[in-house]
């Protein structure tokens, strides 16, 4: 039987006191991720490592990932977060001077300084500047000429909320030797992503948003292509960093959350909570960031500000009411998740005056 959002919100003590409304944040940790980190970390303080154990744990995960992104376990990575996954093609792949990466303005600076990083190898980095926050793929593809060697972007702007069409994107690069780069926080766990329907060669994430994981940890996807061209920057035992052993089980303890809800059914649900947010917000006198946006252009974010109201003093009006979201610049950004409730959103629209 699918874990329904009740059950899986009696797994977030968080949601007892708080409308947790943040995943594009930091997400809460659910008791069996805690629990499975500390089983853990208890054993190797009690007991000699069991090499063997942990290699099968880890081989888990790895296919949990997999069975997330509809692909094969071997072509997926364990990594710190999205920056470190990320860099593995900004320092692994072999620039030339006069190479340049298409990327799009205003995307988190995880997908931005690693690119603007290569301009010491005379790479140059080209950004699409989305009108009124939508990107146009057609539009961002004509920035790529024949010296495009990346094109980088965000499943899900982190500030606005707009999805990329993915699948159109990568059928509009098709034939052209470019190379497709996702930064995926922002949709991994919230949203589908059926790689073997939406051929990208690299993708990355790190599990501390909407994949409910412990921060620290993350997972990148390398395509076949990818693969040919990169050079592993750090090599050594399993060629990954060692540290993050405990990260990865609890990764894998959210991931499998998400697994046994099914992930239809957890998109429908973010989408489902975030489109009342959408609707109701307007009518209470709130202005959306992103607006009106086509069901391919949605996502779990919901920004919104009031014309009149200090952003500032309704992110504390919030706090106060046990509300929990975001405060970027001049709006404000709720992210609720699978196991959010309508009450939850009741709370949120209660808290905030008209
Ligand atoms: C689009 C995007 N990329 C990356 C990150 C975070 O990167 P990292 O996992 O390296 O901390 C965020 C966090 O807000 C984000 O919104």
């Amino acid at each position: 039987m699918p874990l329904t959002p009740q059950e899986m919100r009696a797994l977030y003590p968080i949601a007892r006191r708080y409308a947790y409304l943040d995943h594009a944040a930091i997400a809460p940790l659910a008791t069996p991720v805690r629990s499975t980190i500390e089983v853990f970390l208890g054993r190797l303080t009690e007991e000699p490592f069991d090499l063997a154990h942990w290699e099968r744990f880890r081989s888990q995960v790895r296919g949990r990932i997999a069975e997330l992104l509809a692909v094969g376990p071997e072509s997926i990575a364990f990594t710190k977060n999205t920056t470190s996954g990320l860099g593995l093609v900004a320092v692994g792949l072999d620039w030339e001077a006069g190479d340049n990466i298409v990327g799009v303005d205003r995307e988190f600076p995880a997908n931005i300084y690693p690119w603007m990083g290569l301009k010491r190898k005379g790479v140059e980095l080209r950004l699409y500047r989305a009108e009124q926050g939508r990107i146009d793929v057609k539009a961002l593809a004509r920035l790529c000429d024949q010296r495009t060697r990346v094109l980088a972007i965000s499943a899900v702007q982190f500030w606005s909320g707009f999805r990329t069409d993915l699948a159109a994107l990568s059928t509009v690069l098709k034939g052209r030797d470019i190379l497709l780069v996702v930064d995926a926080i922002q949709a991994a766990g919230a949203l589908r992503l059926d790689l073997r329907a939406t051929p990208v060669d690299f993708l990355c994430a790190g599990a501390q948003k909407w994949l409910l994981g412990p921060i620290g940890v993350g997972f990148a996807y390398v395509g076949p292509r990818m693969l040919e061209r990169l050079t592993p920057v750090t090599i050594g035992t399993d060629s990954v960093v060692r540290d993050e052993e405990s990260g990865i089980l609890g990764m894998g303890a959210a991931i499998n959350l998400l697994l046994r809800a099914g992930l239809p059914a957890v998109e429908d649900a973010v989408l489902r909570l975030a489109d009342r947010l959408r609707d109701e917000l307007p009518t209470r006198g709130y202005e959306l960031v992103l607006k009106p946006m086509s069901p391919s252009e949605r996502s779990g974010i919901v920004s919104f500000r009031h014309p009149r109201m200090v952003p500032a003093e309704l992110h504390t009006r919030l706090r106060e009411a046990g509300v929990i979201i975001s405060l970027r610049g001049d709006f404000l950004r709720a992210s609720p998740h699978y196991y959010n409730s309508d009450e939850d959103l009741d709370r949120l629209l209660e808290a905030l005056p008209q």
